[in-house]
């Protein structure tokens, strides 16, 4: 059965995009078949795996997100293969910065995504399909939300990574009360830095959360990070012996672990 994981968090900067691109690759690497869906209107994860210039191709040819959900067309039609073996993606465009606009006069606007998703889900075709989010609470984050069986929300180890958090768990609330099935499999640290007090506090504070699971490993800050990013590859792939790929194959195995249960 495919299952759908949302990376979302309100907070921008909190590592949705890395962690949404490094663990769809490393799924990939595993044996699974994946498909990402970028549902951001910056193109990071579009970018993680292409160039400018394909990126911009994608939304010229209208091969893409936006186009989807606007025509409320099946997303089986605007899947792009990764330079990967085991992973395609959905990618973004700059359009979708309307997507709020668009679905606002739409028949059941909270639930158009899942409809789109829904003969790429009975297919069977992927194991899973991961949707990067935005960093917004609006029509839109609550159609990644109910379009998905579970949430990651990634959270930066920082003074202000924590900020919002609350806020984010009651949007998820809400999506609940549209979609049972979703729920939230766990918190997951970025750009840890183990050096500074502060994270260990955070870290604190995230495990003491009643109810949410915090995902064991965490990922540290890590310049091949950016480096991979610069060559539009995930670190994964990049350079697999970078102590974030490690720790972003080990997250990927934990995430696995509660999926598959
Ligand atoms: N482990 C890491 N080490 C170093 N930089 C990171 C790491 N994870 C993310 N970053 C950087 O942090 C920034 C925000 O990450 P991103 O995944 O784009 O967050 P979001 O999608 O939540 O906005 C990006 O510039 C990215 O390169
Ligand atoms: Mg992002």
């Amino acid at each position: 059965m495919t299952k759908v994981i949302a990376f979302a968090n309100n907070k921008g900067g909190s590592g949705k995009t890395t962690t949404c691109s490094n663990v769809g690759c490393a799924l990939a690497q595993l044996g699974k078949k994946v498909l990402l869906i970028d549902g951001d209107m910056q193109l990071n994860l579009t970018i993680s795996y292409f160039d400018e210039e394909t990126a911009h191709a994608f939304a010229e040819s209208g091969k893409n997100l936006f186009t989807a959900v606007k025509e409320e067309r099946s997303l089986a039609g605007f899947v792009t293969h990764t330079p990967f073996e085991g992973l395609d993606m959905v990618p973004s465009s700059s359009l979708m910065s309307g997507v709020e606009f668009e679905l606002f006069s739409k028949w059941q606007r909270e639930t158009v995504l899942r409809k789109c998703l829904r003969p790429v889900r009975e297919s069977g075709e992927y194991d899973l399909i991961l949707i990067d989010a935005p960093p917004t609470l609006g029509v839109w984050v609550m159609n990644i939300l109910c379009a998905s069986d579970y949430v990651i929300v990634p959270v930066e180890a920082s003074p202000w990574g924590l900020f919002g958090l609350a806020n984010m768990f009651e949007f998820i609330d809400k999506a609940r009360e549209i979609s049972r099935e979703t729920e939230v499999l766990g918190i997951a640290v970025t750009k840890a830095d183990e050096r500074k007090k502060y994270f260990k506090q955070t870290l604190e504070t995230l495990k003491s959360l009643e109810g949410t699971r915090l995902f064991e490993q965490y990922v540290r800050v890590d310049s091949a990070v950016e480096w991979s990013q610069d060559q539009s590859r995930p670190v994964v792939a990049f350079k697999k012996t970078s102590r974030s790929a490690v720790e972003y194959t080990n997250l990927t195995k934990e995430i696995l672990h509660y999926v598959d249960r």
